[in-house]
């Protein structure tokens, strides 16, 4: 199965209007044909990227959304606003919002499912901390993430998920899992989704890498059998490294 690789650049709380505008401006340039490229500006900036990239290949995401629809939520965004702005892609269980706005598994279900009753594309991340792979309990996290924040996915809304592996010890680190270490878990959350949905929907799913990809280590990790691309932080907000990460899921 050829599954087309994707490059998307989470922002996190970085840039401001003219920052994200002007970073915007440049990556709309970027012209590659085997590469999705997305990018996840804050809040405050979305409607904006939306409008720069009307013509661009680019996607814009959210780096967040509640799970009701409306109401008395004082600080939230619902997935029907982000709709009404052109935002159709949003990022759900990132190991900052589950460390630091206590999100739960819980949580992060009924997040997906509302995503999903909505027509969203969500991106999926899960991730161990350190202390979990070194007392060996990194695949059995893993497995009680999946399952837990995509339980009650059909075989349609299955598709419109994509995960991101992001070992929480590596983002932002500088430290990189190795090849062996991403691949095997790559491999295992695949056989997790064939185990659910069967062999063609797990072939076709596509699950990214992320935690410290850089230039000079992206072209070995999109080249394993399993990684279909990268969720990049530090890296994208830099022009030329995000544009030199993207080149080498091009060329992989
Ligand atoms: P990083 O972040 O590339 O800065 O490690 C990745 C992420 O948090 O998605």
């Amino acid at each position: 199965m050829n599954r087309k690789k994707i490059v998307a650049g989470n922002w996190k709380m970085n840039m401001t209007i003219d920052q994200s505008n002007e970073l915007i401006n440049k990556l709309s340039l970027i012209s590659v044909n085997d590469v999705e490229i997305k990018i996840a500006p804050s809040f405050i900036n979305l409607h904006k990227a939306v409008s720069l990239l009307i013509n661009s290949e680019i996607e814009v995401v959210a780096q967040n959304v509640h799970s009701e629809e409306r109401g008395a939520f004082t600080g939230e965004v619902s997935n029907e606003m982000l709709k009404s702005i052109g935002v159709n892609s949003v990022i759900i269980g990132h190991s900052e919002r589950r460390k630091f706005f206590n999100e739960t598994d819980d949580v992060l279900s009924k997040k997906v499912k509302a995503a999903i009753n909505n027509s969203m594309i969500v991106i999926f991340c899960v991730g161990e901390e350190l202390s979990e792979r070194e007392s060996r309990n990194h695949f059995e996290l893993i497995k009680t993430q999946i399952n837990s924040g995509l339980s009650d996915l059909n075989n349609d809304e299955i598709k419109n998920i994509i995960i991101a592996y992001e070992p929480v010890w590596a983002i932002g680190t500088g430290m990189t899992a190795n090849t062996e270490q991403i691949q095997e878990m790559h491999e295992f959350i695949r056989g997790l989704i064939c185990e659910k949905y069967g062999d063609d929907i797990s072939a076709m799913i596509r699950i990214l890498y992320g935690g410290s990809v850089k230039p000079n280590n992206a072209k070995d990790i999109f080249l394993l059998r399993d990684v279909d691309g990268g969720l990049i932080g530090g890296a994208s907000l830099n022009f030329y490294d995000f544009q030199s990460i993207v080149n080498a899921a091009n060329g992989s």
